[in-house]
């Protein structure tokens, strides 16, 4: 599967063991060009992986065949926002100086056109867990069926070696989720936490049960790459899913708010999202981001 060499590397690679998280709104619309540009030339796809909202191409008079916005969603008792963002980054490392000096040298190349709007600091818990203590990340697709699931493979100049991601910050309600018993824990999500193993007998809220890949028609598989944040007073999941389109996330996503038949996803009962954005992430050429498909050369 040639077309990922050419993808950002960050999004095919494990977790690193910290991240942090930057969004980013557009301030000044006649300065996006130059801005991206220099974006372009300085960052590696590993180190800093990037994504780019339709808030930000509408200001290139662009178009990213498949990009839209964030699908705000109502359920019963569910409500799924969706929030600002024009350009993402996802700082990936292992030194937390090292995450503070990137932020100082990436958002002042970007002003005056964008403004920094949120930072999310993020981390590897355990050897991938949430921070209810389940391991995430069991179901992600490997090698080849990765790529397919995440990874662009039109052959459309500029989008193959793209991938399209859907990012989520949910904030865990801990009293909540501690208040429960260990069963009602496990059949929330579908899984034993002490072994991992699937259960069986969870009820149809249970989240493994909502989102179970293989049980959408068609087949529904993402990339997830999911990691804890915290900050002093405050914990949860910046939930990242790349798909090579939007279709599987909202697939996915619709099944949890109860929107298909009435059940929310039991998840719900102790979590919620708190910001909802779609971006694209653009291929690489050389080793820096391609920005062709949107007339950046
Ligand atoms: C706080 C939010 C979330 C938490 C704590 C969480 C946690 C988990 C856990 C523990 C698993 C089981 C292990 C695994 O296969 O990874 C799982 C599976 C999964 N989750 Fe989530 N998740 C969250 C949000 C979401 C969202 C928003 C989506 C998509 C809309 C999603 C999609 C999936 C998928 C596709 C699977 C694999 C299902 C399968 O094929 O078996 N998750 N999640």
């Amino acid at each position: 599967m040639n077309y990922a060499i050419n993808s950002q590397s960050g999004i095919l690679r494990p977790v690193p063991t910290i991240a942090r998280y930057l969004t980013f709104v557009v301030a000044d619309a006649a300065h996006v060009r130059t801005a991206l540009q220099t974006l372009r030339d300085t960052v590696d796809g590993n180190r800093v992986v990037v994504g780019l909202g339709e808030a930000l191409i509408e200001c290139l008079d662009a178009n990213i065949p498949g990009l839209k916005s964030f699908p705000a969603m109502v359920g019963a008792g569910v409500e799924i926002p969706s929030t600002p963002g024009a350009l993402w980054c996802w700082l990936r490392g292992d030194d937390r100086g090292e995450l503070l000096h990137e932020t100082r040298r990436i958002a002042p190349r970007l002003a005056p056109a964008f403004e920094l709007v949120q930072s999310v600091d993020a981390f590897k818990y355990d050897s991938g867990r949430d921070l209810t203590g389940y391991e995430d990340g069991t179901e992600n697709p490997h090698g080849d069926a990765a790529v397919a699931a995440a990874i662009v493979a039109s052959g459309i100049q500029g989008m193959e070696g793209s991938s399209f991601l859907a990012v989520q910050q949910w904030l865990h309600r801990m009293d909540r989720f501690q208040a429960m018993s260990s069963e009602e824990q496990d059949h929330s999500v579908g899984r034993r936490r002490s072994d991992n193993e699937e259960l069986a007998d969870a009820p149809e809220s249970a989240h493994v049960k909502r989102t179970a890949q293989e049980s959408f028609s068609p087949a529904a598989f993402v990339l997830r790459r999911s990691m804890p944040w915290s900050n002093e007073t405050e914990l949860g999941l910046v939930f990242t899913a790349f798909g090579n389109s939007f279709d599987a996330f909202a697939a996915q996503l619709r099944r949890m708010a109860g929107l298909d038949d009435g059940i929310a996803d039991a998840l719900f009962k102790f979590t919620r999202p708190i910001t909802g954005n779609y971006y694209w992430c653009p291929p690489l050429r050389d080793g820096r981001l391609d920005l062709a498909a949107l007339g950046l050369r």
